[in-house]
C-alpha cells in the first residue's frame, strides 16, 4: 500500500478543526495590531534561500529540496517564510506604503530533517514579519503577539528566551574573541568542539560536556561586547517586555539556525515537548533585504510551528458536529424532491444532508442519530414530509414546502 511520505502526516478532519483554531486566534491576534495576510508560493528560486538563509546554514547546506524546472532554473520547496516575504515586499514596491508593513501568514514549509516527534519534512507555521521599522517598540509588540498567541492557543509551560546578536561588525570581532579564547582553553573541550572551534565556535555554549560546561562559564559574551547603539536598543526591549509583565531569561548563547539575525532574537520553547522543545522564535533582520539587492530596510519578525503549538496545548474538546436537517427518504423514488430541499436548506443557511447509501428508513433514521441531525424530514408521497424533531421525538406531517420556514421558525423561537 502506498503511504504519506516519511515525516509527513495527513490532517484528518478532527485536526484540521484544531488547526481552525489557530488560524482563527492569529488572525484575531495579529489583525488587532495591524499585521494583514500574506501567502507567497510554496516553491522559490534557490539562490533566496541561499542568499537569504545563508550558505553555511544547515537549513541550505543539508534540508532543502531543490529540483529543476525543467528549463535549466533550480527552484527549492520553501524552507522558511521569512525571506519570501522579503522578495514579494521588494516586488511589489511596498517600501512606497507606510512603514513598517505589518504581515501574517500560516503556511506550510519543508525541510529534509531526520523526522520525529515535533519535526515533519512538511509541516506549517504562523509568521508575522514587521518590515520598515527600527523601533525596539516593534521587537517587544512582536514578542508580546506570540506570547498572547500561544496562550490564547492553550500551550502550556512555556519559556521565553531572549538576546541580541548586535550588529554583523559587532559581532565578527566578537567571534574572533570567541576563537582565541577557546583555543587558550583548547585541551578541557569536548573533541566535538574543538574540531569546530574555527568554523562555529558559538555551538560550544550549547555542549552537554561538562568539561566545555565549566570553560564556557568564563568565556566572553557577545552580550557585553554590544556597540553602544545596539546595547541601548536591547535595554529598550527589554523594559518594554518588563512594562508587559512578559517573563523571559537572557541567554546570552542563544543561536538560531538562520544567517539574517541582527540584534534582537528570541525563542519560547516548551516543556511539553521533550527534545524538539522550540515553539516559536524569530527576531530582527536588519540586513536581509539589502542581501536582496533591496535598499537598507529594518525588519523583525518570528515564526511558530502550528504542530508544536498543539502538542503543546492543552487537548481541546472536539468542536461539536452539528447538522440542522437530514432528508430521509420514505421510497427511493423521492431523490429528487430530497436533493432540491437538501439545496433549499443549505441556501437559507441551515446545514443539511441527504441520504446517499440507500439505507432502509430505519436506517436513515439511526445515521440521522449518528450525525447529530437537529430535524429529519421523511421524504412521503404528494409533496407530504413528516418532520421529525429527534430532541423531543415529536413528529407531524406537513407539506414538502414549508419543511424549511418551519425550522426555521422553531430555531428562531429557541
Ligand atoms: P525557525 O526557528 O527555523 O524560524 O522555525 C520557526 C518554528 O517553526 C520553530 O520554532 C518550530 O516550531 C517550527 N519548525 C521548524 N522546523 C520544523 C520542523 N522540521 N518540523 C516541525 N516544526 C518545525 C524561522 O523559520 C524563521 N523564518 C522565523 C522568523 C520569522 N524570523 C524572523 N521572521
Amino acid at each position: 500500500m502506498i503511504q504519506a511520505p516519511r515525516g509527513t502526516f495527513d490532517i484528518l478532519p478532527e485536526s484540521a478543526q484544531k488547526r481552525k483554531l489557530v488560524e482563527a486566534e492569529a488572525d484575531r491576534i495579529l489583525g488587532a495590531a495591524g499585521y494583514r495576510r500574506i501567502e507567497t508560493p510554496t516553491f522559490e528560486a534557490t539562490e533566496l534561500f541561499a542568499r537569504g538563509v545563508g550558505e553555511a546554514t544547515d537549513i541550505v547546506q543539508k534540508e532543502m529540496y531543490t529540483f529543476d524546472d525543467g528549463a535549466g532554473r533550480s527552484l527549492t520547496l520553501r524552507p522558511e517564510g521569512t525571506a519570501p516575504v522579503c522578495r514579494a515586499y521588494l516586488e511589489h514596491g511596498m517600501r512606497k506604503l507606510a512603514q513598517p508593513v505589518k504581515l501574517w501568514y500560516l503556511s506550510s514549509f519543508f525541510r529534509a530533517e531526520a523526522p520525529q516527534r515535533g519535526r515533519y519534512r512538511q509541516f506549517w507555521q504562523v509568521g508575522a514579519e514587521a518590515i520598515g521599522s527600527e523601533a525596539p517598540e516593534t521587537d517587544a509588540e512582536l514578542i508580546v503577539l506570540l506570547a498572547d498567541l500561544l496562550e490564547a492557543v492553550g500551550v502550556r509551560k512555556t519559556r521565553l528566551r531572549l538576546s541580541s546578536l548586535g550588529t554583523p561588525a559587532s559581532r565578527a570581532e566578537y567571534r574572533e574573541e570567541l576563537k582565541a579564547f577557546l583555543h587558550e582553553h583548547e585541551d578541557e573541550l569536548a573533541e566535538d568542539v574543538r574540531t569546530r572551534i574555527d568554523l562555529n565556535p558559538m555551538r560550544a555554549f550549547d555542549s552537554g560536556d561538562p568539561g566545555t560546561k565549566a570553560v564556557m562559564r568564563d568565556a566572553p559574551k557577545l552580550l557585553d561586547r554590544l556597540d553602544p547603539d545596539d546595547a541601548e536598543h536591547f535595554a529598550r526591549v527589554q523594559a518594554l517586555l518588563d512594562d508587559a509583565g512578559l517573563r523571559y531569561e537572557l541567554d546570552p548563547a542563544l543561536v538560531r539556525g538562520l544567517d539574517y539575525y541582527t540584534r534582537t532574537v528570541f525563542e519560547f520553547s516548551s516543556e511539553e515537548l521533550g527534545a524538539q522543545s522550540g515553539v516559536g522564535g524569530g527576531g530582527r533582520y536588519d540586513g536581509l533585504i539589502e542581501l536582496l539587492d533591496g535598499p537598507s530596510t529594518p525588519a523583525s519578525g518570528w515564526a511558530a510551528g502550528v504542530e508544536r503549538m498543539l502538542l503543546a496545548a492543552r487537548e481541546l474538546p472536539p468542536a461539536p458536529e452539528f447538522v440542522d436537517l437530514f432528508v430521509a427518504l420514505a421510497k427511493q423514488d423521492g431523490s429528487r424532491i430530497a436533493f432540491e430541499l437538501a439545496l433549499e436548506a443549505r441556501r437559507a443557511g441551515l446545514q443539511a444532508q441527504l441520504e446517499l447509501a440507500g439505507r432502509s428508513l430505519k436506517g436513515q433514521l439511526k445515521h440521522a442519530d449518528r450525525i447529530g441531525a437537529r430535524y429529519v424530514a421523511i421524504i412521503g408521497e404528494n409533496g407530504v414530509a413528516t418532520l421529525k424533531d429527534m430532541q423531543s421525538g415529536e413528529q407531524h406531517d406537513t407539506g414538502v414546502r414549508d419543511v424549511i420556514p418551519e425550522i426555521l421558525r422553531a430555531e428562531r423561537m429557541r
